[in-house]
């Protein structure tokens, strides 16, 4: 057996991460970023290096689910966005204004667009506009051309599907022309400050800081506080947290599913 199958075998065993779910060319390109990181020249060597430094199994875990997303990612958030969230900001202003920060393939965005489309179609004077941002270029070019397969399609229903996408002549899905229209995607370096003019009314950052360090994701957190509206929302990820330093800033609204609003 080669040294890349017995990688692979192990990742699978240690991690229960399916490597068959991903295509080779991109584990690999994961691997050998984190081979460069821990100065290993061989798989054989990684391997070896992975199994006397437990600390850089979560190294690659991250650096293999990197781009992870699907739609309607922990579903409970959406749930209690549609029920909670979406009416008090609709109850303020017709027209409101969301940020999907580390978007990745754009999963993230049309789940929050299906539900927005949803909402205005029961009250057609509403509207919104989301802007999805990713620091990588490939996985945002996924995400403006809106094709699925039907495995990533999983956790939408029939009718959801019927109404959003159109099924491609190869089995994939893609969505259709009104929920694009709710969102701009564009790539943004989340380092690099607020991309859209400020006063948002909801910002989504989940399952992005998993590589900043404290400072950097209190830095977030301030930027965050400074472009919502105030009373807007900041949502993380579920097992992501607020640092002490910022903890000031935001009045948590829902501590399970990490949903903070701003205080003033
Ligand atoms: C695991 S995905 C999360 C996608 C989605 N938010 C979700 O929760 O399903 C993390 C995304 O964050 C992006 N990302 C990482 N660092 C970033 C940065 N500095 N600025 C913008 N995006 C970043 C990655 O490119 C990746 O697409």
């Amino acid at each position: 057996m080669d040294d890349f199958v017995l990688l692979k075998r192990f990742i699978e065993q240690t991690l229960a991460i399916q490597c068959s779910n991903y295509k080779e060319d991109y584990i690999k390109r994961r691997l050998l970023s984190r081979m460069r990181s821990t100065s290993t020249t061989t798989y054989e060597e990684y391997l070896r290096y992975l199994k006397a430094n437990p600390l850089e199994l979560e190294n690659l875990r991250n650096a293999l689910t990197i781009n992870v997303t699907e739609f309607f990612r922990d579903n409970e958030v959406y749930e209690f966005m549609k029920k909670d969230i979406l009416p008090t900001l609709f109850g303020q202003r017709d027209r409101i204004r969301i940020w999907s920060a580390g978007c990745s393939t754009g999963e993230e965005p049309y789940s929050l667009a299906i539900v927005l489309s949803e909402l205005i179609a029961q009250n057609p004077k509403l509207s919104a506009q989301i802007y999805a941002t990713d620091i990588d270029k490939v996985v945002l070019a996924k995400a403006q051309e809106g094709i699925y397969t039907p495995k990533a399609m999983v956790k939408l229903s029939e009718s959801q599907i019927h109404r959003h996408f159109t099924k491609l002549p190869d089995g994939n899905f893609q969505v259709k022309p009104h929920l694009k229209g709710l969102i701009r995607f564009r790539p943004h370096d989340l380092m690099s400050g607020v991309p859209v003019s400020r006063w948002l009314d909801l910002i989504t950052c989940r399952n992005v800081t998993i590589y900043f360090n404290e400072k950097q994701k209190d830095e977030l957190a301030k930027m965050f506080h400074g472009a919502l509206v105030s009373g807007g929302y900041y949502i993380m990820g579920k097992t992501e947290y607020l640092g002490r330093q910022v903890d000031s800033l935001f009045t948590p609204h829902n501590s399970l599913q990490k949903i903070f609003i701003k205080k003033d």
